[in-house]
């Protein structure tokens, strides 16, 4: 198949950025979105021209790294995929895509496509963490725990931490993946210790990173590769309140 890409190129993030047109033919439909522009990198290397920086890493829509939205939607076309677990199959032979980076103020380009997502690492560093004894590793069935509880709380932990839903929302809000942080630590009674301090600090820290607010628009659901719920935000607005309320 052939494809015109329209791709962000931008020298760093104090430099202003512009869509570049590439035309690829004999594509092979089954290739994944990420090796297309494998091929546009070799192809730029032979001409000696700077290949097209993107983030990836495992490629299997687990690590989070990859970060593209695709005509205006982050992470392309199919619902609850990563941008690399996208295949051309999605796209029609001749078609025009345009590629651009996640956008949003806490997420500066470093080049091309590739963003700093350090903002939502110092969220985690805030909070996303329990304490627990270091030595041997506990028994895992010393605490029981619901079958539903634990479930639940794995739905949550599901989050890998990937950007979306900052990069749909028309805030640029981080609420859901703070939310499910939150969600899957007070859902387990390993998280109950710092389970107070655990909210108000994160939802600082996503304050002071430059995240906006929460507006219940449910668009980064609609994206999140992991399904990640709206009601861990709702857990997250209730923990937040609660947590408060203590603190008076
Ligand atoms: S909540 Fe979903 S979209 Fe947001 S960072 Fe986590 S996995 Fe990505
Ligand atoms: S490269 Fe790891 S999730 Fe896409």
């Amino acid at each position: 198949m052939k494809l015109t890409l329209k791709i962000w190129r931008q020298e760093n993030a104090k430099t202003k950025g512009k869509l570049v047109t590439y035309k690829l033919s004999d594509l092979s439909s089954d290739m994944s979105f990420l090796e297309m522009l494998d091929v546009l990198n070799e192809q730029l290397a032979v001409k000696g021209e700077p290949a097209v920086e993107f983030d990836h890493d495992c490629r299997e829509g687990i690590c989070g790294q990859c970060s593209l939205v695709i005509n205006g939607q982050a992470h392309g076309p199919e619902s609850h995929y990563t941008t690399c677990q996208t295949h051309l199959r999605s796209f029609k032979d001749g078609d025009t895509l345009i590629i651009e980076p996640f956008r949003a103020n806490s997420f500066p380009v470093i080049r091309d496509l590739k963003v700093d997502r350090s903002s939502m690492d110092k969220i985690i560093q805030a909070g996303g963490y329990i304490s627990s004894f270091t030595g041997m590793a506990p028994e895992a069935n010393a605490i029981p725990i619901h079958h539903d509880i634990a479930e639940s709380a794995f739905d949550s932990a599901a989050c890998i931490g990937c950007g979306a839903c900052v990069a749909t929302c028309k805030n640029s809000s981080a609420a859901l993946f703070v939310s499910a942080k939150v969600a899957h630590l007070a859902k387990l009674p390993q998280g109950k210790i710092e389970r107070s301090e655990r909210v108000l600090w994160m939802v600082n820290a996503h304050d002071e990173e430059g995240f906006g607010s929460c507006t219940n628009t449910g668009a980064c659901a609609m994206v999140c590769p992991q399904e990640v719920q709206l009601l861990d935000i709702a857990r997250m607005n209730y923990e937040y309140n609660r947590a408060k309320c203590i603190s008076k």
